[in-house]
């Protein structure tokens, strides 16, 4: 895909499409009235007979324009009066939609923009590519139909930008590119089937990157290394499963970076949750592929970065297993000791994901992180308390919480801090060991974050629980992509700003 700005003449620009807006009174956005005199009023005559009202994401391809671009695609942009960065990303969105159900090569996007301060020309470069991205990806599915062919766009100039807004908008553009490809691998990777994406592929996946950038290096920890370590909760889970366990360590070093102080980031990679002994309910147990969400996360982040290559130095851990009954498989009252020395009384064993983590913040700690980040679709109850609409952020840093939220804000991928304090750790008492690895169903996905918080004493340390959010149910199953935006947003931001 190529992608580039457009500044000045509109009209002349050759593309096989220019995608413009018209409001629902049936104002013209500036491009679209631009066009309109060009071709000697043929959109507002087409407006006037009412084959097009403008509603938000109606849109309507005039295969004849009369000008250099052979068509032009008009795109609804709702109401004038509440139009701003959201109805512009829906607008974008429609066209592209659109455009790419054709056989158009090229489109510039010629959308009326929103105010610069709500879409500065870096994020209006970013969300274009994005956006592409977003519109343009396909499901790997083993459906052995005909499939439908791909769309064919393979370029998309985006406009207007201003002479001195244009690096910036490219800069945009480059990182927006670089988030999209890492969606889609981030996507990919949680729509395979669980017997395709198991932790050995996950780990191959990995290792690829480190194939393709040599600012990346990966090392993978097999059952016996891991065993090593004395990660007694991570091996507690997998020992029900006859997959084998990997424990994942991504290395990414950017240009002119500091090797110290790293920022980690750490995903659940539990390729398949059954629930385990204490079995899930079979209704939609098949969504529970989708519970290594986290995992593909932290390394479609580090795809972002060596893309991206930005001049900072981040750690990618992932613990990936099955969680699957069998004779093996650990039962509820079982005590496992965990990698940090701390003892364990597994009441649930569907509660494995904080399991995995906890041994897995634990080794995030030789890194001397900067801040530790986790990715984890942790629990059903941040599902109930937030919704599909926000990530669960927890922790027990205040600022860290409240940069991601804020990276969150700036991506249009929003997250909400829920209040971790000390009594929901009261929750995790019990008579046998340490800790539980559950606080009973009240404030469910803040006891699990009370949990991992045993694990990440004197580091700075964020949680994101991302089971609303990283994929969806029904019809539109699939992975979502989030919170690819907010946290390449946040990384973005440590790095030095877009
Ligand atoms: N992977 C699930 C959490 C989950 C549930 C994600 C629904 C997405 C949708 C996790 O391992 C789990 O099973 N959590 C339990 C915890 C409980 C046993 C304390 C849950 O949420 O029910
Ligand atoms: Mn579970
Ligand atoms: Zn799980």
């Amino acid at each position: 895909m190529q992608f580039d700005v457009w500044s000045k003449t509109l009209p002349d620009l050759s593309v096989e499409c220019i995608a413009a807006g018209v409001f629902e009174d049936g104002k013209l956005g500036t491009e679209a009235a631009a066009l309109d005199k060009a071709t000697g009023g043929r959109i507002k005559s087409i407006i006037g007979r009412g084959d097009f009202s403008g509603k938000a994401g109606e849109t309507l391809l005039l295969s004849e324009a009369g000008l250099k671009s052979t068509r032009v695609l008009l795109v609804g942009l709702g109401l004038e009066r509440t139009y701003g960065r959201k109805g512009w990303r829906r607008a974008c969105a429609a066209a592209l939609t659109a455009a790419g159900r054709t056989r158009i090569r090229s489109v510039a996007v010629a959308i009326e923009r929103p105010a610069a301060r709500e879409l500065d020309d870096y994020y209006f470069g970013r969300c274009v590519a994005e956006i592409t991205g977003s519109v343009l990806y396909r499901t790997n599915d083993l459906k052995t139909g005909k499939k439908p062919p791909a769309p064919a766009i393979d370029r998309v100039v985006a406009g207007p930008v201003r002479a001195t807004g244009i690096a910036r908008a490219r800069h945009g553009l480059e990182h927006g590119r670089a988030l999209a490809a890492a969606t889609a691998l981030q996507r990919d990777l949680g729509n395979l089937p669980p017997n395709v994406c198991t932790p050995s592929y996950l780990a191959e996946r990995a290792r690829g990157l480190a194939q393709q950038h040599s600012s990346v290096k990966v090392k993978v920890l097999d059952e016996a290394a891991i065993r090593r370590e004395k990660m007694g909760c991570f091996l507690a889970v997998t020992q029900g499963s006859a997959e084998p366990p990997r424990f994942i360590v991504m290395d990414y070093q950017g240009p002119r970076a500091p090797r110290a102080a790293p920022i980690v980031l750490v995903g659940k990679g539990i390729t398949f949750d059954s629930g385990g002994i204490s079995l899930k309910d079979p209704a939609a147990m098949d969504e529970m592929k989708y519970d290594m969400m986290g995992a593909a996360s932290v390394i479609g982040a580090i795809a972002f970065l060596a893309e991206a290559k930005l001049p900072i130095r981040v750690v990618g851990l992932v613990a990936t297993c099955e969680n699957l009954p069998d004779g093996r498989a650990i039962k509820p009252a079982d005590i496992v000791t965990s990698a940090s020395g701390q003892t364990v009384e597994i009441l649930n064993t569907d509660a494995e994901g904080r399991l995995i983590l906890s041994d897995t913040l634990h080794y995030a700690r030789r890194f001397d992180p900067s801040v530790v980040v986790d990715m984890a679709t942790l629990t059903g109850a941040c599902v109930i308390a937030l919704g599909a609409h926000h990530t669960g952020v927890m922790g027990n840093d205040d600022a860290l919480a409240a940069e991601l939220v804020a990276a969150g804000v700036r991506a249009d991928d929003r997250a909400w801090q829920l209040p971790l304090t000390e009594e929901y750790g009261e929750q995790l008492k019990t008579n046998f060991a340490d800790m539980a690895n559950v606080g009973g169903r009240e404030g469910g996905a803040i006891t699990a974050a009370a949990f991992l918080s045993r694990f990440t004493q004197g580091m700075k340390w964020a949680h994101m629980d991302i089971a609303g959010t990283a994929y969806q149910g029904g019809v539109h199953k699939g992975a979502t992509g989030r919170p690819m935006p907010l946290l390449t947003d946040f990384l973005v931001q440590r790095a030095g700003g877009g």
